[in-house]
């Protein structure tokens, strides 16, 4: 067992402690028009804690130089920091090896990266890739770039008006003419979490390779590449509590050894000539140039903290306030909550018959209440939806019942306004 794993257990047997949980959080200390800031807008990029702006800062004061260059004191401690930073995503990710952990700018940059090696170099005419209704644009429009260039197509798996999968039009559209199935671990806009474990074995039994878009879903679940037994599991920092500019691809190691590098330059070689040039060892084949060091180093303190929270116990401590914020919420006539697949998690879309979702979060700001309102990124599920706009609220290890009372009140005062 890891030691992350035993550190869970321990934490999960311990009452979630949220006011201590807020405490690590300076951001939240700050009011936002003379009021308490009600934050609710973790799945567009979650605050950081100050364990993690102090490991950056650390990073910056004590130990910063460039990575895998130099030969003196600095550039050496800088490297161990940015090593063993991957060391924690493997760890997070289960994955079997270091060399499987790719760090990239975020999660587009990771999809990005495998449908220009492994897409351009596998996909053929009549060849497809198969998506779902609900994915966010980063995984939609790489998949739509890759079929232009190489003359696959795109199917899409159907939702239901819930919000949930429909399995049985995922599954009748696998056959063998499908080279990728690239799905959502978790819904940024309706809090679906998806059966991807059905899902990846489903893809496999046609021999399909499997891209599992974990942006949200590793926040809010614990993830085990290996026993998922998938080829690509991607992630993103800003929204792991971690810095932006930082993100991870998870790739199965014989697929990354058969797949050309992604972008070219320093880092990424083992020779250069003239003539022609050699590509160094996993995973630094796909990181040219310089990479993000320090947000590397401010990604691992995420990790740690989050896994010292215990993320099963968080997400449990995210159930309840979901619980909490469904019931009080539903009670609102004239709002409707948009996404309710059983076992969803974490995220409330909202839809009102008495005021456009601009309005709301305009209104809710003026009451420090911050949520994101417009399509999320995610166009062809709300045309799906014959919605344009929802007002989003999202939860994290840092918000508490107070939010959601807060949320509430302020969705009253919105109503009283405008209804
Ligand atoms: N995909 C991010 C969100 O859901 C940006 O807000």
């Amino acid at each position: 067992m890891s030691t992350a794993q035993t550190i869970d257990k321990a934490a999960v047997e311990q009452p979630y402690d949220v006011e201590a949980v807020r405490a690590d959080f300076p951001i939240l200390h700050h009011p936002v028009y003379g009021k308490p800031l009600v934050f609710l807008d973790s799945a567009a990029s979650a605050q950081k804690p100050r364990q993690v702006i102090e490991a950056v800062s650390r990073m910056y004061e004590t130990e910063y130089a460039n990575v895998h260059r130099g030969l003196y004191y600095l550039s050496d401690r800088a490297t161990t920091a940015f090593e063993a930073a991957r060391e924690t995503v493997r760890r997070l990710l289960n994955a079997a090896s270091e060399r499987e952990i790719v760090f990239t700018r975020n999660g587009t940059e990771a999809i990005n990266l495998v449908a220009q090696t492994w897409g351009r170099e596998s996909l053929k005419p009549g060849d497809e890739i198969l998506v779902t209704e609900l994915e966010h644009h980063a995984n939609i429009v790489p998949w739509q770039m890759l079929c232009r260039q190489t003359g696959a197509t795109l199917k899409v798996a159907r939702i239901e008006d819930d919000g949930r999968l429909d399995l049985e039009s995922f599954q009748s559209q696998l056959s063998e003419r499908t080279k990728l199935a690239a799905f959502a671990h978790m819904s940024n806009v309706l809090g679906t979490v998806l059966p991807i474990e059905e899902m990846i074995a489903m893809a496999r039994a046609v021999g399909a390779t499997t891209l599992i878009d974990g942006c949200q879903g590793v926040i809010h679940n614990r993830v085990d590449v290996r026993a998922l037994g998938c080829d690509f599991y991607v992630i993103t920092g800003h929204k792991l509590y971690g810095p932006s500019g930082i993100g991870a691809l998870y790739g199965r190691e014989a697929l990354l050894e058969a797949m050309p590098p992604y972008q070219g330059g320093g880092e990424m070689i083992e020779t250069v000539s003239f003539e022609g040039s050699t590509w160094a060892e996993l995973p630094h084949k796909f990181e040219a140039g310089t990479p993000a060091i320090a947000q590397a180093v401010g990604l691992a303190a995420a990790i740690d903290y989050l896994e010292r929270l215990g993320i099963e116990r968080v997400a449990a401590h995210e159930a309840e306030l979901l619980n909490h914020a469904t019931q009080r919420l539903s009670a609102i006539e004239g709002l409707q909550i948009v996404g309710t697949a059983p076992g969803k998690a974490s995220v409330l879309s909202l839809h009102a018959d008495f005021a456009h979702a601009n309005d709301i979060g305009l209104i809710l700001d003026r009451e420090g209440v911050a949520v994101r309102t417009g399509n999320h990124c995610a166009q062809p599920l709300m045309a799906r939806l014959g919605l344009t706009a929802t007002a989003r609220a999202s939860l994290a290890c840092y918000n508490s019942h107070d939010d959601v009372e807060a949320l509430a009140a302020a969705l009253e005062k919105v109503k009283a306004k405008l209804g």
